[in-house]
């Protein structure tokens, strides 16, 4: 049969992507998610350690998820946004909930990016100031005020000039904080971990610091939990570890349950207070949407009741413990092992090696990427279902593909 998905990839949206995936032995057509699993077009099943770049800490298709979601959908799916509604009320109130005490009020919109720029404008809003720090190796999105704050040229010289006023100093780096704030800055933006960046795990009260510091010259702190929170790092929101309560979170990715698309910021009361005044200062038409909220307050109570952060942190640390066995295998091909929670990066030798390592696991039914900002590193982020069986699995082919990559003679 003929494959006219790749043949809309050539003609219709961009004729590289189909090429590279090809070139990487991913240009397979992705038809059924089910928890763990994906299925392709010709009914290979692939365990998902990638999850959707960490969207899908629920599994696929999560059935309380999609439940209340086609509920909402028999009943009013966009919101008329002229009356009050209650799905979004709901996902509100429940977020104020679980998330760290003090952060209260939120808004929603369809994704990282846009959550990012809702933080940053807010931020400005807040303090009357203009500058933000962010992060060397940070990524936040690439919207314009997203990306300025995002730690990696490539993705920003082309669209050069981005926002002024941003100071990017190392991530992990307490003193190269204190050398750069005072009370010119309305924000300091953060991943707790980050992401995209490498997997990259700061220094225990990191967290801390930043928060003190940003008390001392006005300024606020802004986690980006886009990827670690929802429970991917072993507790709801990676800040608890620290103890941390940031003036505001931003989220998006797991937060819609792997079902709807989903964003949101959420913020302390005198964060917030301009928009008492100003209520439509920050809009947007679709964010906030029913089939979003019902999504996301499904996703909120399936976290809390089946105890997947719990999980997170126990299935981590033994996926962990097994990595760093291949490690001391293979040393001349795996670097570094490190990560917390279902948050793992894997160091490979190269760039070349990583590249291959994915397309070996591809060829042995597993999926997993390198992250954007660092292509040395293949990241493993799997649903926070995941057992013990399943990360035997993984290891296995993973020892498999790397035997196999020692046979090429690499
Ligand atoms: C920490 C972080 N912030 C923001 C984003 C942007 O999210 P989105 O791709 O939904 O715009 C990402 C995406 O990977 C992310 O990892």
């Amino acid at each position: 049969m003929k494959n006219y998905v790749k043949e809309n990839y050539r003609s219709y949206i961009n004729p590289s992507v189909g090429r590279l995936l090809e070139f990487m032995g991913m240009d397979h057509v992705e038809v059924r998610g089910e928890g763990m699993y994906l299925y392709d077009s010709v009914g290979k099943e692939y365990i998902d350690c990638l999850g959707g770049y960490g969207t899908f800490a629920f599994g696929h298709r999560h059935p309380r998820i999609v439940n209340a979601v086609k509920r909402q959908l028999d009943e009013l799916p966009l919101s008329g946004k002229v009356f009050l509604s209650r799905a979004l009320s709901n996902a509100a109130r429940h977020l104020a909930m679980i998330t760290p005490q003090g952060l209260r009020y939120s808004f929603w919109c369809n994704s990282g990016t846009e959550a990012v720029e809702g933080a940053l404008k807010t931020a400005r809003l807040a303090t009357r100031r203009e500058r933000f720090v962010a992060m060397k190796g940070g990524f936040h999105g690439k919207t314009f005020g997203a990306l300025s704050v995002s730690g990696r040229d490539l993705y920003r010289i082309p669209f050069a000039p981005m926002l002024d006023e941003i100071i990017h100093i190392p991530f992990g780096d307490i003193d190269a904080l204190e050398s750069v704030l005072d009370e010119t800055v309305a924000g300091v933006i953060v991943e707790p971990i980050q992401g995209e960046g490498g997997v990259v795990v700061p220094p225990y009260g990191y967290l801390r610091e930043i928060r003190a510091l940003c008390d001392r010259c006005g300024a606020l702190m802004i986690a980006d939990e886009v990827q670690t929170g929802m429970g991917r790092t072993g507790r709801a929101f990676a800040v608890e570890r620290e103890d941390v309560v940031p003036d505001i979170l931003v989220l998006a990715k797991a937060l819609g349950g792997g079902v709807m698309p989903c964003g949101a910021f959420i913020a302390t009361e005198d964060v917030w207070r301009p928009y008492f005044d100003h209520p439509f200062l920050h809009t947007s038409t679709f964010g906030g949407n029913p089939l979003a909220c019902v999504a996301a307050d499904m996703a909120m109570t399936v976290l809390i009741e089946e105890g997947l952060a719990e999980n997170a942190a126990n299935m981590g640390e033994y996926l962990l413990k097994r990595l760093q066995g291949l490690m001391a295998e293979y040393p001349d091909l795996i670097r570094d092992v490190r990560g917390r929670g279902l948050l793992i990066g894997m160091e490979l030798s190269s760039e070349g090696h990583a590249g291959l390592m994915m397309s070996e696991l591809i060829k042995r039914g597993v999926i997993v990427a390198y992250t954007l900002n660092n292509p040395t590193i293949i990241r493993l982020e799997p649903p926070l279902i995941i057992q013990r069986k399943e990360v035997d699995m993984v290891i296995d082919r993973l020892g498999d593909a790397l035997l196999q990559m020692k046979k090429y003679g690499i």
